[in-house]
């Protein structure tokens, strides 16, 4: 019998996108996943176990090597800095990662406060910039921090713009590009090469083919 590979999967709202992708790129995925609560779910057709995962521990999953693969968002990648392997752009999810605030917004201070769910990738973006910031790491509904006064601006991923706009912040600069990335586990690929370069492969055709559809 083959290897089973564990892959780590985003819980939230990249999980629906993926679960797709892996459809379609002709892995079996059994109904379990699109009502289950369960946080493992075995897929034996395909030759899978998946682990369900906070999107923001897939790389720490996949580093430790108890997951081989996963499916990680580049706003993670950045964030979490993780010893892992990027091997593919799914060109799922896309969104930016942006510094927002409220319009005619005037920092005062000499180190504005910046809140984020992404501190690594907020400090790094300042320190580029020369500019001298506290960075306050909240856990979601970043953009309230500067509608009650806890910071001034924020460093937050936009998708559809609602968000800021349904909370009266505008965008003040785009720091990068997000998308869903495949992630995998350096030990694993080793091992398992012919599995994973298999699925690298599949991905890519089906990705590529969806780039030539549009
Ligand atoms: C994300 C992000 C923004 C929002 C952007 O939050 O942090 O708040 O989505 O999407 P939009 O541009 O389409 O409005 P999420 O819904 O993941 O929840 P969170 O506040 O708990 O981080």
């Amino acid at each position: 019998m083959s290897t089973v590979l564990t892959m780590a999967m985003p819980k939230g709202r990249i999980f629906e996108e993926a679960v797709d992708l892996l459809r379609q790129a002709g892995y079996p995925l059994p109904p379990e996943f699109d009502e289950s609560r369960k946080l493992i779910i075995d897929a034996p057709e395909a030759g899978l176990r998946f682990i369900l995962a906070k999107p923001m521990d897939v790389p720490t999953y996949v580093e430790h090597g108890v997951a081989d693969i996963g499916i990680a968002g580049k706003d993670v990648m950045l964030e979490e800095e993780r010893d892992v392997y990027e091997v593919l752009d799914l060109k799922i999810s896309e969104c930016y990662l942006a510094v927002a605030g409220l319009p005619n917004g005037h920092d005062q201070r000499v180190a504005p406060k910046i809140a984020s769910k992404y501190p690594n990738v907020a400090s790094h973006y300042f320190r580029e910039q020369g500019q001298q910031v506290e960075v306050i790491k909240l856990n979601g509904s970043i953009e309230l921090a500067p509608l009650i006064g806890l910071a001034d601006r924020i460093v937050d991923i936009v998708s559809t713009g609602r968000t800021l706009k349904e909370n009266g912040l505008v965008e003040l600069e785009k720091i990068a590009e997000i998308t869903s990335r495949l992630i995998v586990n350096p030990a694993s690929y080793r091992l398992h090469a012919a599995r994973i370069n298999d699925l690298v492969e599949r991905l890519r055709t089906l990705v590529e083919s969806k780039e030539e559809g549009q």
